[in-house]
Parts: C-alpha cells; structure tokens; sequence
C-alpha cells in the first residue's frame, strides 16, 4: 500500500487566529506518521481558514444546528477518515455523539494550569486576567483528554511558566503561547504513535 494511504488523519477544530493550527501543520507537513487532513471551524473569516486556504488543506465550515442537533458532524468526519481529533481554539463544547464517535481520540490544550481557570467563559484574555487577579505566581498550560464537559478530561502533560509581578494579560498570554506552541505538536505525536 502506498505509505500515504497508511498516514494516520488529523483534523484540527479551531475557530480564532489557529497559530497552534500551523504550528501543528509545519509539525506534521514532512512527517511519516501523520498529516493535518482537514481543519473544522464554526467562524466564517476566522484566521485559521486563511491558514487551511495557503496549505491547501480543506475546510469544513460547521453549522450549530447541525453541530448539537445532528450527530455533530461525526459521519462527515469519519468519511474522511479522520483518526484524531486536536482541539486548538475551539469555543463550542464537545457533544457527547462526537466524543462516543472519538474515543480517547479528541484532545484539547487550555492556556492555565487546569483544574484552576477553566470552565465555561475562560478562554483567551479572560484566564490570564483571572490568573493575575489571584496573584497567582505560576502558570502555564494543560493538555487533556476532551470529554463533556468544559476543559475536564484526564489531564495527559502540563508545563509551566512564571508570572511576573508586571505581568499583563497579553504579556502572561505571550509566554503562555510559547508553551503551547513548544510542546502542543509534539505531545500530538506522542499521542498519536500510542493509538
Ligand atoms: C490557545 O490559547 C489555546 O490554549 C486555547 O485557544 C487558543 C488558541 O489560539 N484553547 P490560536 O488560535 O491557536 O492562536
């Protein structure tokens, strides 16, 4: 069989600027194991369909209606041969259908150290501002396991880094994107060497 045909499928769910979508595009473009095979997205004009559009990846632009009621695209993914899943950005929670469809097969990285600073409503500015608020001194990112609830699944690798006293939410945000984009791909192909 053709070594192609045997390269295990990703499909990145982001809906914002999907720098992590790249990073883990350039990650995989000359790898043997896998490739970035579809990039899902909710937001019409998002950043990360710019990305998919210059890396001729396709795209699938997801309905809500369709996301919650429907079987949240699971037969469309698994048409398309899809192995796993990487969240990277993506606001809607995971429906229960898709997670069934994925099992142990959907991850999702947040940018605090979870069990603190997730939930529903945490997401971009809104943690890190929640982290200096609690003078926190440390914080970093969680790669976990999705299930269905917000930001909950099995906790897989977390990093951490420093909060300085003069710290912003956009220069907490700065070192907090360096991490994700260091060890997000990476992890991915760990994961995906296990499955
Ligand atoms: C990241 O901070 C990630 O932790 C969170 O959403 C953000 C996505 O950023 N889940 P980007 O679109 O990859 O730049």
């Amino acid at each position: 069989m053709h070594e192609y045909l045997l390269m295990k499928r990703i499909a990145v769910f982001a809906s914002g600027t999907g720098s992590n979508a790249k990073k883990i595009i350039d990650h995989f473009r000359d790898s043997d194991l896998a490739r970035v095979a579809l990039i899902v997205c909710n937001k019409p004009g998002a950043g990360v369909i710019g990305i998919a559009e210059s890396e001729s990846i396709p795209v699938l632009l997801m309905e809500k209606e369709k996301f919650f009621r429907g079987n949240a695209y699971a037969d469309e993914l698994k048409k398309q041969q899809i192995d796993f899943i990487v969240l990277a950005g993506f606001l809607w929670k995971i429906p229960e259908v898709l997670i069934r469809a994925f099992p142990n097969k959907i991850v999702n990285i947040h940018p605090a150290l979870l069990p603190k600073y997730g939930g529903k409503g945490m997401y971009g500015l809104h943690v890190h501002k929640a982290v200096l608020d609690n003078k926190e001194k440390q914080s970093g990112i969680t790669i976990h396991y999705v299930d269905e609830l917000y930001d909950h699944g099995e906790i897989i690798f977390q990093a951490y880094c420093e909060v300085k006293e003069n710290d912003t939410p956009e220069t907490l945000a700065k070192r907090v994107q360096a991490l994700e984009h260091r060890h997000y791909p990476a992890l991915v192909e760990k994961l995906l060497r296990s499955v």
